[in-house]
């Protein structure tokens, strides 16, 4: 196996020898845009590299890692039509940049261009990650949808919140992994395993991402920060503060996400203290970690080598570190 630099370079190659210059330019030129911003490639670098710990070659993973990281892109063109974005990966969102018609149709030509890319996969093994793909994709929409429906709910309980973001986010990682195992034809047991090690990694994923949303760095995010708590969006750290902290915080907490008349930049530094102080910060963080660990559990009965798994380790370890 080779380093993560090696995946990632293979994965944007493939990507950059993907044709889509197609008429009309309308439709495809923001997807062009939005693939081309680049992203950390975390999806399709975990298929690649899961399928040669397996023992199939990197280069027949290529188009399932195509395959995701198009359906990933696509998510977030809808993502931030219905969260409201201004900013992805430090460039205008795609309605934004364009408009709103154009956000839904490039992201619908997006999902049926990572379908496409599955033909590429004969017998059982397209049958398989077929499914998985089908089955993955559904989820991702349910976790979308809950997590709008939660902008609007007040009492969202931890375990909700968990499958929402396991829908809306672990799966995908978890998927992407898997599809790796697929393509390599391993054993059902192994694709369970690393399908549950993608999934809680998945989770830690996104708590992270949440904690990020408010507390990132402006300047290297590359998304609107405090953007979560504007949408009031019921993340780890809202629902830690609710949990922790007295009546007083809990009742401005409320009156904050329950459209308050203050101005939204003061809105957002009022609530990042209160989840401060309450301590929310600190579970979050705490949350981050157990889920990862959780994950490496995951490793043990793998049959892999322990070059592998010490490799996968080491890229949980490294995504708990990340800034963006
Ligand atoms: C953003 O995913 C959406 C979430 C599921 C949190 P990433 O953080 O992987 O986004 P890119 O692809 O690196 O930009
Ligand atoms: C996104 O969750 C999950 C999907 C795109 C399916 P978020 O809304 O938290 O992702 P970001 O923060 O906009 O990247
Ligand atoms: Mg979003
Ligand atoms: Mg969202
Ligand atoms: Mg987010």
């Amino acid at each position: 196996m080779q380093n993560v630099t090696y995946y990632q370079s293979i994965f944007n190659n493939f990507l950059s020898n993907y044709q889509l210059d197609e008429e009309p330019q309308t439709l495809y030129q923001p997807i062009q845009y939005i693939l081309s911003l680049g992203g950390k490639r975390l999806r399709p670098t975990l298929t690649l590299m899961t399928a040669e710990m397996f023992g199939a070659k990197a280069e027949n993973a290529l188009n399932a890692a195509l395959c995701v990281e198009v359906f990933h892109n696509f998510s977030l063109i809808h993502d931030d039509i219905m969260d409201d974005a201004p900013l992805r990966r430090g460039k205008p969102t795609v309605h934004e940049k364009w408009n709103l018609n154009t956000g839904i149709l490039s992201g619908d030509a997006m999902l049926i261009l990572s379908y496409q890319l599955l033909e590429y996969y004969n017998g059982t093994t397209f049958k398989e990650l077929n499914s998985l793909f089908t089955k993955t994709a559904l989820e991702v929409c349910e976790g979308q949808q809950y997590d709008i429906d939660f902008e609007t709910r007040n009492d969202v309980i931890i375990d909700e919140y968990i499958r929402m973001i396991t829908y809306k986010t672990s799966v995908l990682v978890a998927a992407a992994m898997k599809m790796g195992a697929i393509i390599a034809q391993a054993s059902s047991q192994d694709q369970h395993l690393i399908y549950e090690f993608g999934k809680n990694l998945g989770i830690a994923f996104q708590i992270q991402d949440d904690y990020l949303d408010a507390f990132g760095d402006p300047e290297t995010f590359g998304k609107q920060v405090g953007g979560d708590i504007i949408e009031n969006k019921k993340t780890y750290l809202y629902l830690k503060t609710i949990e922790h902290g007295s009546q007083q915080v809990k009742d401005e907490l409320f009156q904050l996400f329950n459209g308050s008349e203050i101005d939204l930049q003061e809105k957002v530094e009022r609530v990042k203290q209160l989840f401060e102080t309450s301590g929310a910060v600190k579970e979050t963080k705490t949350a981050i970690s157990n889920y990862t660990a959780k994950a490496f559990e995951y490793l043990e009965d793998l049959s892999l080598d322990d070059v592998y798994k010490f490799a996968l380790k080491q890229f949980g370890e490294q995504l708990m570190q990340r800034k963006v």
